[in-house]
């Protein structure tokens, strides 16, 4: 009941609500007592931007130092749910639309729940899991390896996450009420590839035979049913990489899960009810928007021509920030009256699981790669995988993001296993670098392995067909970013104990024995297991491949179903959230460890990694299905005071004489008309988008004319369709350019039409002024 009391405290600023939560309550405990209940759960979901800086920042996943942000694609979003009984236990579940989740991140987002909330949410009962998008920016992580090629700690990234993620739980919390939930499983078949066949044909001919595919085509997807209100949201889980936008992209990113989630939340906020809906997005997968909401425009080419002369292109001028906030679009699609829908598309055990669907190429031959080496000649650089919109990245984001979308439209229609039962959590702290792993022995008999410090394989450099040729990391490199020649002459050479315990790994970077300045690599990794009635969630701290995520569902389903007490009975679900609460890189099984490609490489602690995270979960789950507490563990480290950072904050932006911030540079052409399908562009003078990350506002705006001087927001920086550029002449120039390009959606309503900019330029002292400019008007026809 504590736990309860704790909810409403947050209630009381709305007295209606207060009111409605407490009549629902008294509903549920009476009906819980009859068995008549038909909300089995409190249920809340919540989502919030966390769209880092689009300028200047490394992004986070191919360790592609040139690969620096300067634009958005769209929007990223931090999405929460909470399960509680309502008169019992609850779990926090948040999916990042960021690479992967970070250890710090956690700690601080814990702190400032503990602020709020007291012990309502802990590390045992929240989950932060990442999608794993190659496209968001990075410097969020607190150890040296992941953070060398963004120069080091990234305070703004850090901190878009923390509040966002604050934000989105308390959302969750404040829209806590009963409901129900609903679980569904699917197969599909074309989002994904296994990228490192040759290590999965490792892996026993016995173990192998047992699954049609080398990845796991399994979606499975939660249904969230407010009593009240209906669907609120939907959560699911797939395993294919964030890897649909390349190395080189620059523009910020949720890749196809961030763009399956997109499409998923459009869909349903503006018709979504029934998968038969779909078709009425077209085939491109974009959403109408507001073409639903804007009255049909009665006027013919010549007029709404005439009307457009009237709009020239306004001048740069002062602007509020509440105005980028105002004008973005999704607010006004949603229903005042209830929170919007959210859904979010989780990451599982994608390892190796590659969404360039048609297979890895050499880009000099167009020959397939060399399959054990995935080369070219020898080389690695050569060879890239291929998405189904090839040569076109934003197409294979969209395809792979719409088949996902699509799925998990028609599993949420056919929902109909309900969860019941208990919510319960465990979590732990383990110290990987030493952990006993207990082994059967061929034979009979049993034998104890240990895991090994942390460290990455020579294979780790060479990268992936998603990512080839990765990091600078070349002992005696000279050359390399400023970060890494401040922290490559601490690199150690391991010692004989560690490189037998790593064989067969030849040792590229012994991580785990290097602490200077800080930390290289965690050796303390937290894992958990979520409860909610029959679905159980396994919380694991990184990339699972395949086949070591089909042996840890295994292995934790035996345990929970063989149980005397028969509480789960043999209906189960069981899924991996990868990435989540901390990051550490690759597991792969034992088989595939020896191969050493990528994944193996990657697989920090050794070959016995797999074996010893199975160990525990059984252990996890065993106490879990007992009743019984876990011990909490060794507490990773805050490494936040050590952080350096190398990354130049802006120092002022300018614009030539007589030019505004916001002022038109490249214009629509006078008196043009636009046909769906072709690509309006408009340039402005601007500044660095790090001076205001314009969260839950937006950085560019297309606006349609209504009557005679009323502009609606169409469609804004979280859009699919458009694109905001960001570019300056010179890395040292204070000038700087935003290129907005707005490719007109196949049902975009036929009218008039501006594009706007909005930004915040930073002056000499320091001061930060928001402004905003116009285009001129253009016509758009059919
Ligand atoms: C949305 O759904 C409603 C009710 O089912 C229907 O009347 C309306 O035509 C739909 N609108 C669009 C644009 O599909
Ligand atoms: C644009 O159209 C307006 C009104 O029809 C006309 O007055 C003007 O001359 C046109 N400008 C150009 C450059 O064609
Ligand atoms: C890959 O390596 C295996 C094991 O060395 C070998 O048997 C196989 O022929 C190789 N396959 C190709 C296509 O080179």
């Amino acid at each position: 009941m504590m736990e309860l009391l704790g909810s409403i405290g947050c209630y009381c600023r709305n007295p209606l609500r207060t009111i409605w939560l407490w009549i629902s309550l008294v509903l549920v405990l009476q009906y819980s007592k009859t068995g008549l209940s038909d909300s089995t759960y409190l249920i809340g979901l919540g989502s919030y931007d966390i769209t880092g800086p689009a300028a200047d920042v490394n992004m986070m996943g191919y360790a592609n130092t040139e690969q620096i942000a300067s634009g958005i694609h769209f929007r990223l979003r931090a999405r929460s749910f909470i399960v509680a009984e309502p008169q019992g236990k609850r779990v926090v579940f948040v999916n990042l639309d960021a690479c992967m989740a970070s250890q710090l991140v956690t700690i601080k987002v814990l702190e400032r729940l503990k602020a709020r909330y007291g012990d309502l949410y802990t590390e045992q009962n929240v989950a932060i899991s990442g999608i794993h998008t190659h496209a968001g920016p990075g410097g969020y992580l607190q150890y040296v390896v992941y953070l060398v090629t963004s120069l080091g700690f990234v305070r703004q990234s850090f901190d878009v996450l923390v509040d966002g993620i604050e934000k989105s739980i308390v959302q969750a919390h404040e829209n806590l009420r009963p409901g129900s939930i609903f679980v569904n499983k699917g197969e599909l078949l074309d989002a994904g590839v296994n990228r490192s066949p040759s290590a999965y044909l490792n892996n026993p001919a016995s173990q192998r035979s047992k699954y049609k595919y080398d990845v796991d085509k399994e979606m499975t997807l939660l249904k969230f049913v407010d009593d009240q209100w209906g669907p609120v949201g939907s959560f699911n889980w797939f395993a294919t990489h964030g890897t649909s936008m390349s190395r080189t992209n620059s523009l910020i990113s949720g890749d196809n899960k961030g763009a399956a989630a997109r499409f998923m939340e459009d869909w349903f906020e503006q018709n979504g009810t029934k998968s038969s809906d779909i078709n009425e997005l077209g085939t491109d997968g974009i959403p109408r928007r507001v073409s639903n909401i804007i009255p049909h425009i009665h006027a013919n080419h010549h007029e709404l021509l005439e009307l457009a002369a009237s709009f020239q292109s306004s001048p740069g001028r002062p602007a509020t920030r509440i105005l980028s906030v105002a004008r973005r679009v999704r607010g006004a699609l949603r229903q005042a009256d209830k929170p919007g829908f959210v859904s979010a598309f989780c990451q599982t055990n994608c390892g190796d699981v590659s969404p360039n669907v048609l297979g890895a190429f050499c880009i000099d031959t167009g020959l397939p790669c060399d399959f054990n080496h995935s080369t070219c000649g020898g080389k690695n650089e050569l060879c890239y995988g291929r998405g189904p919109g090839y040569p076109d990245e934003f197409e294979s984001t969209r395809i792979i993001g719409e088949r996902q979308f699509r799925k998990a439209v028609d599993l949420f229609d056919k929902a109909s296993e309900k969860l019941k039962g208990k919510v319960d959590y465990r979590h732990t702290y383990l110290d990987f670098s030493q952990l006993e792993v207990t082994l059967p022995k061929k034979g009979g008999g049993s034998e104890v392995v240990k895991t090994c410090p942390a460290a990455m394989g020579f294979a780790f450099a060479a990268g992936t067909t998603d990512g080839p040729g990765a990091f600078d990391f070349k002992q005696g490199d000279d050359k390399g970013n400023p970060f890494w020649r401040l922290v490559r002459n601490l690199l150690k050479t391991p010692d004989k104990k560690q490189v037998d315990c790593q064989h067969p790994k030849p040792i590229l970077l012994d991580t785990g024995e290097m602490n200077r300045p800080y930390d290289w690599a965690p050796s303390i990794l937290p894992i958990q297991i979520l409860r909610i009635g029959q679905l159980v969630i396994l919380s694991v701290p990184g990339e699972f491949t395949t086949m070591s995520g089909r042996r840890l569902r295994d292995a934790v389903k035996t345990v929970l179903t063989s149980s005397g007490k028969g509480e789960f009975g043999s209906n189960i679900h069981v899924v991996i959230a990868g990435l989540t609460n901390t990051y550490s890189q690759y597991v792969t099984t034992l088989d595939e460890y020896q191969v050493q490609r990528y994944e193996g490489a990657s697989t920090l602690y050794g070959p016995h990694t797999l074996s010893a995270y199975i160990q525990e979960f059984q252990k996890l789950a065993s106490a879990l299905i007992k009743g019984q507490p876990v011990e909490s563990g060794p507490q990773p480290p805050d490494l936040m005071n050590k952080q350096i950072s190398l990354l130049t904050p802006v120092v002022m932006d300018s614009t030539p004489a007589g030019i505004n911030f916001g002022d038109v540079s490249s214009d629509v052409p006078a008196n043009s008309t636009f046909k769906r399908g072709s690509t309006v562009t408009v340039v402005f003078w601007s500044a660095c988008p790090r001076n205001d990350l314009m969260t839950e506002g937006t950085f560019a705006l297309v606006e349609i004319l209504q009557g005679k001087d009323t502009w609606l927001p169409t469609y804004d920086d979280d859009d699919f369709c458009l694109r905001f550029k960001w570019s300056r002449p010179s890395k040292l120039s204070p000038r700087s350019q935003a290129t907005i390009e707005w490719t007109i959606p196949p049902f975009a309503s036929p009218g008039v039409y501006r594009i706007r900019h909005f930004g915040a330029a930073k002056g000499l002292m320091g001061s930060i002024r928001h402004f905003t400019g116009s285009s001129s008007a253009f016509v758009v026809v059919a």
